[in-house]
Formats: C-alpha cells, structure tokens, sequence
C-alpha cells in the first residue's frame, strides 16, 4: 500500500430513502455521509472535538449506486497546518467496483472554547487511538 492511500473505513448500504427521483443515490445523502466521517477523522487527528468544516474543493460526481449498493468511503490527511487539517476524500461502490466521487481538499478546522481557531499542534497522521479527546460532559 502506497503511504499517501486512502484508508476505506465505512461502509453505507444504499436504502429507499437515500434516493433521488432517478432510483439513484441521492448526493445529499453522500455529502452528508462524508461530512460525518470527515468530522470524525478530524476530532480523532487534531484531539478536539469542537472541528468544523471550513472548505469543500470540487465535487464531480462520476457514478452513481443503486438501492442495495454497498459504498465505501474513505479520507486520507494531506496536509496539517496550525488550525486546519486538509483531507482528500473517495466514495467507491463495492458492487460495481466504480468510483463515485472524490474530493481533493476537505477542510477542517478546530475551534477553542472562544470558537476561534485554535493550533493544534500536530504535523502527522496518527494511526493510533492516541489523540481521542477527553470526555466533555
Ligand atoms: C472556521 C472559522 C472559525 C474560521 O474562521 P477564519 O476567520 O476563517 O479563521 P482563520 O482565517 O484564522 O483560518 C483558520 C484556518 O482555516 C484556513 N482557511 C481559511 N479559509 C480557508 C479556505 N477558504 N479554504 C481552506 N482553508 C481555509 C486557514 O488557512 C487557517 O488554517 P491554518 O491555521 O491551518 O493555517 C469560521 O470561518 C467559521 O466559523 N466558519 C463556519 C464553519 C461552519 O459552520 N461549518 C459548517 C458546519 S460544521
């Protein structure tokens, strides 16, 4: 495996209600998907869970999935910066063995109790549990 590869994390099973009129998955339910998963990686590698999305690059859509489709999402870090994280993201469908959509650059930036960005210190992926925030309540 490359070092830059995507990791494939979760998996989605395309139900009625993830549809458009089409019959096809809807890309508001996949935008949604990866932002969640996006929103985790984020909390597991900047070690704060107050992340938000700050910038979507370009989306093209160039396939689709079908109900009972099995999808599988992915996010690699590409870059670290003092606030920010910067991710390239992949949905593929297992079934058809296509890609569905990637996304160069999703951002993530982590805020301090001020809700202001705040650095976050690190220059590396982790691959561990090492960075999961402490409890907040
Ligand atoms: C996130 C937010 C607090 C950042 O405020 P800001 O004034 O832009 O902050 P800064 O200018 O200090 O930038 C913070 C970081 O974002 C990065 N950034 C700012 N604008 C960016 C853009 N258009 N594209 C990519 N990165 C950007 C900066 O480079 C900086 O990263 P770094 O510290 O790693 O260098 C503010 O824009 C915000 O609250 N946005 C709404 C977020 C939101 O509600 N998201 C949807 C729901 S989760």
């Amino acid at each position: 495996m490359s070092v830059d590869a995507i990791t494939f994390r979760t998996r989605k099973w395309v139900r009625p209600e993830d549809l458009n009129a089409n019959g096809t998955l809807f890309g508001g339910s996949l935008l949604r998907w990866i932002d969640e998963e996006a929103t985790i990686y984020a909390i597991l590698q900047l070690g704060n869970h107050q992340v938000v999305t700050k910038y979507m690059s370009e989306i093209e859509f160039v396939s689709s999935a079908r109900q009972g489709d099995i999808i599988e999402m992915g996010l690699r870090a590409t870059a670290f910066g003092r606030t920010s994280l910067t991710m390239r993201a992949e949905v593929r469908n297992m079934i058809t063995h296509r890609s569905i959509l990637t996304v160069d650059r999703v951002v993530f930036v982590g805020l301090g109790d001020d809700g202001r960005p705040t650095p976050h210190g690190y220059t590396e992926i982790t691959f561990d549990r090492d960075r999961i925030p402490p409890q907040t309540a």
